[in-house]
């Protein structure tokens, strides 16, 4: 065999070893016995030096060519098992994002807690501070304070709950304003809301229950008007209902405000046309409102010569089923998760 077909064999046993090296390991192994020192090549250039000297550089040319050559062959072959093993891979950690994902049952803020938490964020952006009190509360300051004693006639407009003679469930949030201002001691302004729960001898149908939530609000400095009153009320309508509606402030009657208002404002579904939401009208109820009474100053310290006030009262059940068009109050309290997922 002369050097060529020696080569010429070697090259072929070679390409054969590679088609059966399928991992890795297997090419360091034939990597070794085709290039390592042991090699057939490394023993044939060993043997050079038995050659006439003028054939040497031709030879030794044979065997580095030969050296070349088969190293190529083997990085071809490392390529080709590489490839073939990342396609492996990636076949098999193939994740079907099309799948349906599991249905996790997540929790989320009740309906009543998203209106309170919107009021406030609106409030709180116009320098007010929330404030909240207890529901258990005295006569004394859910109704005398108020400028309703004992006897007085307008108690039946709120039919209370009593614990005992001076104790009763609120009947409004009022009472937390009446602590507020006696906290303050009748020297410093007053801007406030206050969200709560509130409790009324009522029973319970579509548009009534015998716990429901308010949002009040008491403005007290010493130079407060009805305008600031009517303004901040129309920024409420507008936050609640849209930028688009109107409101409407109509004379009434509370014991604790004089003058006292009923805000109505556009209904949002005809714009004020007359529909069947607002009963033709064009507007709908969504407050009560006044100028604080100089009784209600007076009781909780402050000087009615040196300081006015205005304050509001809204029902929060009220307002979600005017925005959303719910029709009994009492899926709010009954925890039907098809209800209350809706928000
Ligand atoms: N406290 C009144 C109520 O619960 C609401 C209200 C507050 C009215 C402030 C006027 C002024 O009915």
């Amino acid at each position: 065999m002369n050097v060529h077909e020696q080569l010429d064999a070697l090259e072929s046993t070679l390409k054969k070893a590679l088609k059966n090296a399928n991992t890795k390991a297997d090419l360091q192994d034939v990597k070794a016995k085709y290039l390592g020192k042991k090699a057939e090549l490394s023993t044939m250039m060993r043997h050079m030096k038995d050659l006439p000297a003028e054939e040497r550089p031709a030879f030794g040319q044979k065997i580095n060519q030969a050296k070349q050559r088969f190293a190529a062959l083997i990085e071809t072959r490392r390529h080709e098992i590489e490839t073939a093993s990342l396609n492996a891979r990636l076949k098999e950690e193939r994740v079907d994002v099309t799948l349906p994902a599991p249905n996790y049952r997540t929790g989320r803020v009740h309906v009543m807690n998203q209106i309170v938490e919107s009021i406030e964020d609106l409030f709180i952006g116009m320098g007010y501070l929330v404030k909240e009190g207890p529901e258990i509360e005295s006569d004394l300051m859910n109704f005398e304070k108020l400028n309703l004693p004992k006897d007085h006639p307008a108690r039946d407009m709120q039919d209370t709950f009593y614990i005992s003679d001076d104790t009763l469930l609120r009947t409004h949030t009022s009472p937390v304003q009446i602590r507020t201002m006696l906290d303050y001691g009748g020297k410093k302004p007053v801007k406030i809301i206050c969200p709560g729960k509130v409790y009324r001898r009522d029973d319970d149908d579509a548009t009534h229950s015998h716990q429901f939530m308010q949002i009040e609000g008491l403005v007290v400095d010493t130079n407060t008007t009805m305008s600031d009153l009517k303004g901040t009320l129309l920024e409420v309508a507008k936050a609640m209902f849209g930028e688009d509606r109107k409101i409407r402030l109509r004379p009434s009657y509370f014991p604790f405000t004089e003058p006292s208002v009923e805000v109505d404002v556009t209904c949002s579904n005809c714009d004020g046309v007359g529909c069947s939401v607002c009963k033709q009208t064009g507007y709908i109820e969504i407050l009560g409102a006044g100028m604080v009474h100089n009784n209600v100053l007076k009781a909780s310290g402050y000087d009615p010569e040196q300081y006015q006030g205005f304050a509001f009262g809204m029902g929060v059940e009220r307002i979600a089923m005017l925005k959303y068009g719910i029709e009994d109050i009492r899926h709010f309290y009954t925890n039907d998760l098809r209800f209350n997922k809706q928000f």
